[in-house]
C-alpha cells in the first residue's frame, strides 16, 4: 500500500470513527458528485462549453485526496530554521491553496472565487508591508539587512526579507496570526476582502500601534526601563492575541486556507511543499502583453527593463513550476487567466477538481455576477460586463511597437504558453484573430527543451 492510500484510509477511518458533526461537515464540503459538463452549466455559458473538451475537464472528483484534517494544529515550530528537510517535517497536513500570481493576472478574481467556498480561510496578498517594510530599510548598500519583525507572540526576530516571508506564509498555514508581523494583522486589505478580518483589525489597531512604538524605545532603551517596557509590550501583545482569538479559530476550523500573492516566488513554493502535503498551487498568469498594458491602464507604465524583470521572474517561476510537477504530480496547476476570463465555469471547474472542492450552485452563481455582470468597475474591480472581451482589451490600445518589444523580451515563455507574437499592427487589432493558441500548457512545458 502506498503512503498516500495508507494515509487515505487512515482518515477515512479517522473520519468513520470521529463525530458525526465532523461527518456531516465533511460531507457538506468534500463529498461531491461526478459532474459532468452538462448538468451544471447554467443556459447562459453554453457556449463555452463545446470548447472545454480538453482532456480530463469532465474527469470525476478524488474527495479522498483532500480534507483530511488533524486540526487543529498545535505543535508548530516558525523559525527560519523549520524548513531544513528533516525525517518528519510535515508542519501542517491541512487544506492549502496557495494562488501564485503577477500584478493584474486576474488573482483577486480567483482569491474571491476561492474565499466564496463556505469555510475557507482567505487571506489577499499576505506579503504586501513586509515586502515594503524591507523596500523602506534595505536600501542602498543595506541590500539584504535583516529587520525586526514585530509580532504579537513573545519572540523578537530578526529576519532577513527570505526568512520574513516564509515565517508569514508558515504563520498563516498553521493559523498562528499571532506571529504575523503587526503591519500584516493591520493591512487595509485583509478588511477589504475579508469581512471577519474587519473586527480583528479593529480591536487590534491601537494595541498594534502601541505595541510598535514600545518596540521601537526598547531598541534603544536599556537598564531599568528596559523590564518596563517589555511588561508593556507583553501587555499590548496579549490584548492583540485577545482580539485575533475569534479570527485564529476561524482559521483553526476552516477546511480549506486559501492564500493568494503576488510576491511569493515559486522557488519558495517548492521549500514550502513537503511540509504541507495537502497544499495544492496554482500558478496563475497571462499574456504578457495584456499584463503590461493592464499595468499601464491602473496608472503604472513599466519601462522594458521593469517588464525584462517580470517575465524573467515568470521564467523562472515556469521552470520550477516545471519540476514541481516532476517532482511531486498533482500539486501544481498553471492557469491562464486567459481561460479564466473567456471559459470562467469550465476553468473554475477544472481548478475546482484539481484543489478537490465541489463546484456548487453558490460558486456558479458567483461566477455568472462576477464574470457578466451588469456593472463596470473600476481598473481593481473584479467587476466586469463581459470577461471574454475584457482579457483582450489591451489589443485595442497597446501599441503595436511595444506589443512587438514586449513579444521580443517574453519569447521563451510565450512559446511555452502559446501566446502568437504579432507581425501586424491590423493582426494586433484585428480581434477575430486569436493571439494565442490554446493548447494543454502543463503537456507543452513537460515537452519543452526550454525549460
Ligand atoms: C494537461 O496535461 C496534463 C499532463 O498530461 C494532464 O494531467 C491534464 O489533465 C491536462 N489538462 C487538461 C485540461 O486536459
Ligand atoms: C513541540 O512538542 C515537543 C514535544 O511534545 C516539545 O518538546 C516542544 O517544545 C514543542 N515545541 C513547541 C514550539 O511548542
Ligand atoms: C499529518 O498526517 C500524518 C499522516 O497521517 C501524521 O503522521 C502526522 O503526524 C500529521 N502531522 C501533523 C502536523 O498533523
Ligand atoms: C541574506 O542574508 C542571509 C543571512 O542573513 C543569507 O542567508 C542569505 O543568503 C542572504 N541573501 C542574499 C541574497 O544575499
Ligand atoms: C508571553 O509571556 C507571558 C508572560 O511573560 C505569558 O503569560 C504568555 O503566555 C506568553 N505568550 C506566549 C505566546 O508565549
Ligand atoms: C545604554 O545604552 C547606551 C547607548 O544606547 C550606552 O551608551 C550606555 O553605555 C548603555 N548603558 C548601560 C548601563 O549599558
Ligand atoms: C486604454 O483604453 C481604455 C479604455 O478602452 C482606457 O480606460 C485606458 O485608460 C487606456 N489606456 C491607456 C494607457 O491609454
Ligand atoms: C449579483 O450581485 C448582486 C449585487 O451584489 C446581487 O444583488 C445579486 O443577487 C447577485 N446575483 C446572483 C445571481 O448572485
Ligand atoms: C463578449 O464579448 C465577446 C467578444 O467581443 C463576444 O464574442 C461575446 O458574444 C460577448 N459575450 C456576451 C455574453 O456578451
Ligand atoms: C480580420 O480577420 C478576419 C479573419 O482572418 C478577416 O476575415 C477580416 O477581413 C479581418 N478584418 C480586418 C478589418 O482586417
Amino acid at each position: 500500500m502506498d503512503t498516500s492510500m495508507k494515509n487515505s484510509s487512515k482518515c477515512m477511518l479517522t473520519l468513520w470513527a470521529g463525530l458525526t458533526v465532523l461527518l456531516i461537515r465533511w460531507n457538506r464540503i468534500c463529498s461531491v458528485e461526478p459532474m459532468t459538463k452538462t448538468n451544471h452549466v447554467p443556459r447562459a455559458w453554453n457556449t463555452d462549453a463545446p470548447d472545454r473538451q480538453m482532456g480530463s475537464a469532465t474527469r470525476e472528483y478524488q474527495p479522498d485526496q483532500l480534507h483530511c484534517q488533524n486540526r487543529p494544529i498545535d505543535n508548530v515550530t516558525n523559525s527560519p530554521q523549520s524548513h531544513a528537510i528533516r525525517g518528519s517535517n510535515i508542519i501542517s497536513n491541512a487544506s492549502i491553496v496557495l494562488i501564485v500570481a503577477y500584478m493584474r493576472t486576474g488573482s483577486t478574481l480567483l482569491g474571491e472565487i476561492l474565499r466564496e467556498v463556505p469555510e475557507s480561510f482567505y487571506i489577499f496578498e499576505p506579503l504586501r508591508t513586509i515586502e515594503s517594510k524591507f523596500n523602506r530599510q534595505n536600501t542602498g548598500d543595506k541590500k539584504n539587512k535583516s529587520v525586526e519583525i514585530n509580532t504579537a507572540d513573545n519572540i523578537t526576530r530578526l529576519l532577513d526579507k527570505n526568512s520574513a516571508v516564509d515565517q508569514s506564509i508558515k504563520s498563516i498555514l498553521t493559523c498562528h496570526l499571532e506571529s504575523l508581523e503587526y503591519d500584516i494583522l493591520t493591512d487595509r486589505h485583509h478588511a477589504l476582502f475579508k469581512d471577519s478580518m474587519k473586527d480583528a483589525v479593529q480591536c487590534a489597531r491601537g494595541n498594534i500601534n502601541k505595541g510598535n512604538k514600545l518596540k521601537n524605545l526598547l531598541l534603544k532603551t536599556n537598564g531599568t526601563s528596559k523590564a518596563k517596557l517589555e511588561e508593556d509590550i507583553e501587555h499590548a501583545n496579549n490584548d492583540i492575541r485577545l482580539c485575533l482569538a475569534k479570527e485564529k479559530e476561524l482559521c483553526s476550523n476552516s477546511f480549506i486556507i486559501v492564500i493568494k500573492t503576488i510576491r511569493l516566488r515559486m522557488r519558495r513554493v517548492l521549500q514550502l511543499i513537503p511540509h504541507f502535503p495537502n497544499m495544492k498551487v496554482i500558478h496563475l498568469l497571462r499574456d504578457p502583453r495584456g499584463m503590461f498594458q493592464s499595468w499601464a491602464n491602473t496608472g503604472f507604465r513599466a519601462d522594458f527593463s521593469q517588464i525584462a524583470k517580470e517575465c524573467h521572474t515568470l521564467s523562472t517561476n515556469i521552470a520550477i513550476s516545471k519540476s514541481i510537477i516532476h517532482q511531486y504530480p498533482e500539486k501544481l496547476k498553471i492557469i491562464q487567466y486567459e481561460e479564466l476570463a473567456e471559459f470562467p465555469y469550465a476553468t473554475t471547474k477544472e481548478i475546482f477538481d484539481f484543489v478537490g472542492l465541489a463546484f456548487s450552485e453558490k460558486i456558479q452563481k458567483f461566477l455568472s455576477n462576477k464574470t457578466s455582470s451588469e456593472t463596470h468597475g473600476s481598473a481593481y474591480d473584479t467587476n466586469r460586463r463581459n470577461s471574454t472581451e475584457t482579457a483582450s482589451k489591451w489589443r485595442k490600445n497597446i501599441s503595436f511597437a511595444d506589443a512587438q518589444t514586449i513579444d521580443a523580451i517574453c519569447v521563451e515563455n510565450n512559446e511555452v504558453l502559446g501566446y502568437l507574437p504579432v507581425k501586424t499592427e491590423q493582426e494586433l487589432r484585428n480581434m477575430s484573430l486569436s493571439l494565442r493558441i490554446r493548447q494543454n500548457v502543463t503537456q507543452a512545458l513537460i515537452k519543452s527543451y526550454e525549460f
